[in-house]
């Protein structure tokens, strides 16, 4: 319904309040006449204006979740508070940006940007859902500035992808299961690209054991890859796929798969034994 139809209709509604000849007996039998029925429209009206409103509050949330135009996403922002002028080079193209000195990488990328595969999670550097890659190491967008990267290069999962060719380490994602409902994928997949750079800089984890022979091209055991890992929050719980994802890219040996879709015959035979649930 648009807005000149729920006004037509509200006012509709207002001439209701007139009341028709059923209602007026109806007030009578009850007894409310003269300031009591004069009160009593009122309410109603006042009840009426609510929901009015409440509509009206509703709609402009709801469009205030809609995506922008692609149009919209390079406008120049007028009157940009605290501004800055930044220019980033964000997946290999430059950006030249007019930011709030406030705004974190995060919202300069989503909102200016239009780069929504960086996910925002908590806002607040709890989860990981929001990590980019800068000048080869992994950031927390949501608590690194826009401006602070003035002049860097930034990395976000739509620059892994190489054309219609993944990067292996979103391959190896999509081989492994490492995902299920996927948003904190992008951030998992960007912190595990950097994760084996830091493994080919010889860089130390808090369960590295030895720090004096720390070399170049560290072999990552599991509980290296965890360590490395654990500022990445995955709600799904998909986490043995995505240790073994990064496993195979960074020993650079193929493994097996450790799952498959159950077939019709396995599927039948679970049922018969009433295994139902064991069905993966
Ligand atoms: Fe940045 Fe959660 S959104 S750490
Ligand atoms: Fe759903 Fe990680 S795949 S939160």
């Amino acid at each position: 319904m648009d807005d000149n139809q729920e006004r037509k209709d509200f006012s509709s509604r207002e001439s209701d309040l007139q009341l028709s000849v059923d209602e007026e007996t109806l007030l009578d039998q009850l007894g409310i006449s003269g300031a009591a029925r004069r009160k009593f429209l009122g309410q109603s009206m006042a009840a009426l204006l609510g929901t009015f409103a409440f509509n009206l509050l509703a709609k402009e949330q709801s469009f205030a979740t809609l995506a922008a135009s692609p149009d919209a996403l390079f406008a120049p922002t007028a009157g940009v508070e605290n501004a800055v002028q930044v220019l980033l080079k964000i997946n290999g193209l430059t950006q030249r940006l007019e930011v709030d000195s406030r705004t974190t990488l995060l919202d300069a990328l989503r909102e200016r940007l239009g780069l929504t595969g960086t996910k925002k999670g908590c806002d607040q550097g709890q989860c990981g859902a929001c990590t980019a890659i800068v000048d080869g190491h992994r950031v927390l967008s949501c608590l690194t500035l826009a401006a602070s990267c003035d002049g860097k290069e930034v990395t976000t999962i739509e620059g892994l992808a190489d054309g219609d060719n993944l990067h292996p380490m979103q391959a190896a994602f999509i081989k492994h299961d490492g995902f299920q409902c996927g948003y904190c994928t992008p951030g998992q997949i960007c912190s595990a690209v950097a994760l084996l750079q830091e493994a080919k800089n010889g860089e130390a984890s808090h369960v590295t054991n030895d720090l004096r022979t720390i070399a170049q091209n560290l072999n990552l055991s599991d509980e290296e890859i965890r360590e490395r890992m654990s500022g990445n929050i995955c709600r799904c719980g998909a986490y043995p796929g995505i240790v073994a994802a990064i496993r195979e890219v960074h020993s650079g040996r193929e493994t097996a798969l450790t799952w498959h879709f159950a077939t019709d015959e396995e599927i039948a035979v679970a049922l018969n034994e009433g295994k139902a649930n064991e069905i993966v």
